[in-house]
């Protein structure tokens, strides 16, 4: 392989990363690549990759220890490696197709996820993702302020509770995904967290799990939360990953939002999905 380079994709967020082949054991020194390179740009993109399950699942384990996957049934015989799947003529709502964060609603979300693009539309089926440092470094000292010590409400009902968009299985859909009385339980985080890795400050919330914040009315909620999630995807903190076959992202699930972009009807789209264990966010 050529030596090792990083190449940031936009001035705020993620870096494609070449030289590393992930099929193999990784040594030190491209072990060392991987981790400062995503403590330093939060989404990491290796291009050309060829990698069987079982070498997806021993890349992520040099990493950190499987986070857990509820609501979707995973692959046979791969427990923590979800095949994120579109048929062509699927018109059903595009699983992690709004601004989220993986499983905010969990005691301890998973700090990572690596998605690996098997299959890929010729064009669309992008995922855009959003810096959540920026996100609080770019509130007013006043709003800091006002936001410190507050705690937001996370839940996945809206999304896997009964009655909700994937409440029920969907027989027409490539994703085998069950929501149930599970999906109604809440878990309180920080509305501001500290990265446990670099230090630095984000906000933590998002469209699809936040559902309010604690202390407050619904109104009051809504107002706050409103503004602050149409803050946290301003354009000028993103950055845009445009799939290929063969392409591995991760991205820090503790300080970046991701959102699936639903533009490539017609065309197939299937990814193998792994997530690592995290912390509890503080
Ligand atoms: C996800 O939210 O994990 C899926 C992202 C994607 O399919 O691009």
């Amino acid at each position: 392989m050529n030596p090792i380079s990083i190449r940031p994709i936009t001035g705020v967020l993620g870096a494609e990363i070449d030289g590393i082949d992930l099929a193999t054991p990784l040594d030190e020194h491209s072990r060392r690549a991987i981790t400062q390179g995503f403590a330093e740009h939060s989404v990491l993109v290796f291009r050309d990759q060829s990698l069987s399950i079982q070498q997806l699942e021993a890349f992520a384990l040099q990493l950190g220890e499987f986070g857990d996957t509820p609501f979707i049934t995973p692959l046979d015989d791969h427990p923590h490696v979800l095949a994120v799947a579109r048929e062509a003529d699927e018109a059903g709502p595009l699983f992690g197709g709004s601004w989220h964060s993986d499983w905010s609603f969990q005691p301890t979300p998973p700090s990572a996820t690596i998605l690996y693009g098997r299959d890929v539309p010729d064009a669309g089926g992008d995922t855009l993702f959003s810096n959540q440092y920026l996100a609080y470094e770019t509130l007013s000292d006043a709003m800091k302020q006002m936001l410190a010590g507050l705690h937001g409400v996370h839940s996945a009902k809206r999304s896997y509770g009964p009655g909700a968009v994937f409440g029920q299985p969907d027989p027409n859909a490539a994703m085998h995904i069950q929501g149930s009385e599970e999906a109604l339980a809440k878990q309180s985080h920080p509305l501001v967290c500290t990265h446990p890795v670099t230090g630095r400050k984000l906000l933590f919330i998002n469209d699809v799990y936040t559902i309010g914040i604690e202390g407050f009315t619904g109104p009051e909620s809504a107002a706050l939360l409103g503004y602050l999630l149409g803050h946290c995807r301003d354009v000028n903190f993103q950055c845009r990953v445009r799939w290929e076959p063969g392409t591995l992202t991760m991205w820090d699930n503790r300080c970046v939002q991701h959102h699936a972009i639903n533009d490539y009807s017609g065309q197939r789209r299937e990814m193998y999905r792994v997530t690592l264990a995290g912390e509890r966010p503080t």
